[in-house]
């Protein structure tokens, strides 16, 4: 079990390629269940979530070859196999398995999804598009099991705006039968990218990235090649990092309309951003304003970037309000902040914070993905030396993170934690 290093206070300059985003991996992978021929994804996140999800795939018959950012997967083999436990416990995002098998064999057993703990994260809305196209579902010893004679294609209304659910129902109806329409649909981009693959296989999906979206089923779906869409979440955390610390950073394969809110935000605190194509140009910032966020859907505040936003917000002069009305206690990382000497108190689904403070190196834990995000900005931001433990959680989202910020100038380091650590780090 290693630990992460970071010793604070250096200028980060240079540029920084942008993986592909996380959040489309995990669905485009389960996607190409769909397929009756190989699906070929191009651009895929190296992080711990797109190895086990390639994986599950295995383990249901698939051949997936997965070489550096590639994966090919022949799906013709594959069986409606349950996989009531074992990796579909060790990401959220298996939940897409649900959608991707019972739209292929119109049956599946999918254990309920582990990942981030960010409050209650129910499915309810899934699995009332999947009852809403014909399935009986039941949840038995903590295993969804689903079950149609034939999917039909129906109008479903999301009563939660909601991408997993939206994204799990599109993967199901594109093999109903007639039309299926999902309104009040989340609009995030990476919902657009699993309709661009699935309609690349032969889907007829309209709408996608509306709040309404319509879907004319079909009888198969074949095989394609596809490119995944730069991540946004990994792009914005870089954002910030780059007006944190940064005298001169690019950031590089990115999609500029995915970041309006959080661009917004940063300029608004005084950052000078210059935008090309799908470059991003940070430069040095001298003094930071304090501001209010509040996350939303997309086109909304990510609540995926207030973690990291909220660390940032620390060396900002004035008291701000940060609001998550996605994940109301996604606010974890607040605790480790205060260690590292910031000034921010969590009232109801707000964090409170005020500054400027300078933050100092502390031993901090990353609970969850973001929280770590957060955790390396303030490291980076600190005098001293921080220590954060939890890195499976980073792993889990940020592509070769050490490498990617050591080129930025950064002094950052991976270490084998002693038996007392990892001793004392369980026991937390
Ligand atoms: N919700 C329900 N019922 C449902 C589904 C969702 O009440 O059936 C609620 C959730 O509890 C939450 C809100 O609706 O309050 C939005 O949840 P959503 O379903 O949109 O989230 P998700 O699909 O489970 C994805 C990302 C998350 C990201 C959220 C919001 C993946 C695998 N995960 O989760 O990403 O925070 O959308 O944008 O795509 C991360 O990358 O760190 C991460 C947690």
């Amino acid at each position: 079990m290693e630990k992460l290093k970071i010793e604070g206070g250096h200028t980060l300059k240079g540029s920084v390629r942008i993986s592909g985003a996380k959040n489309s991996a995990v669905a485009l992978i389960p996607a190409a269940i769909l397929a009756d021929s190989t699906v070929t994804i191009e651009g895929l996140p190296d992080i711990s979530d797109v190895h086990i999800l390639c994986s599950l795939l295995e383990e249901i018959g698939g051949t997936v070859s997965l070489e550096n950012d590639k994966v090919t997967i022949d799906p013709s083999k594959m069986v409606s196999m349950p996989m009531p436990n074992g990796k579909v416990k060790m990401l959220r995002a298996s939940y897409y398995l649900m959608g991707a098998m019972l739209g292929r064999f119109k049956q599946a057993v999918i254990g309920l999804p582990g990942g981030c703990h960010l409050g209650p994260r129910p499915i309810d809305q899934h699995i009332k598009g999947f009852e809403a196209l014909g399935a009986k579902v039941t949840n038995e010893q903590g295993a969804i099991y689903l079950r149609a004679d034939e999917l039909v294609g129906a109008r479903i209304y999301l009563d939660v705006v909601s991408v997993g659910a939206t994204i799990n129902i599109m993967l199901a109806a594109v093999r109903a039968k007639g039309q299926t329409l999902i309104e009040n649909a989340a609009k995030e981009p990476e919902i657009i990218d699993v309709a661009t693959l699935l309609t690349s296989m032969g889907a007829k999906i309209k709408g996608a990235g509306t709040d309404v979206i319509r879907i004319e089923g079909v009888e198969s779906l074949h095989g394609c090649q596809h490119t995944i869409i730069p991540d946004r979440i990994e792009a914005g955390t870089y954002l910030i990092l780059a007006v944190a610390k940064g005298d001169g950073v690019l950031i590089d394969n990115v999609i500029p309309q995915h970041l309006e809110s959080l661009i917004a935000k940063l300029r608004e605190m005084g950052a000078s951003i210059k935008i090309n194509d799908d470059q991003i140009f940070v430069s040095k910032v001298r003094r930071l304003e304090m501001v209010d966020i509040k996350t939303l859907v997309y086109p909304g505040f990510p609540t995926d970037l207030q973690q990291p936003f909220t660390s940032l917000l620390t060396a900002a002069e004035g008291t701000g309000i940060v609001t998550d009305t996605i994940y109301g206690s996604r606010f974890k990382h607040i605790d480790e902040l205060r260690r590292m000497s910031a000034n921010v108190k969590v009232e109801g689904r707000s964090a409170i914070v005020s500054g400027p403070v300078q933050l100092q190196g502390a031993k901090v834990k990353a609970t969850d993905l973001r929280a770590g995000a957060s955790l390396v900005v303030a490291g980076l931001m600190a005098d001293g030396i921080t220590e954060i433990t939890g890195l499976e959680h980073i792993d889990r989202g940020y592509e070769n993170l050490v490498e990617k910020l050591m080129s930025l100038g950064a002094v950052i380091w991976r270490e084998q934690m002693t038996k007392e650590e990892i001793k004392n780090f369980q026991n937390s």
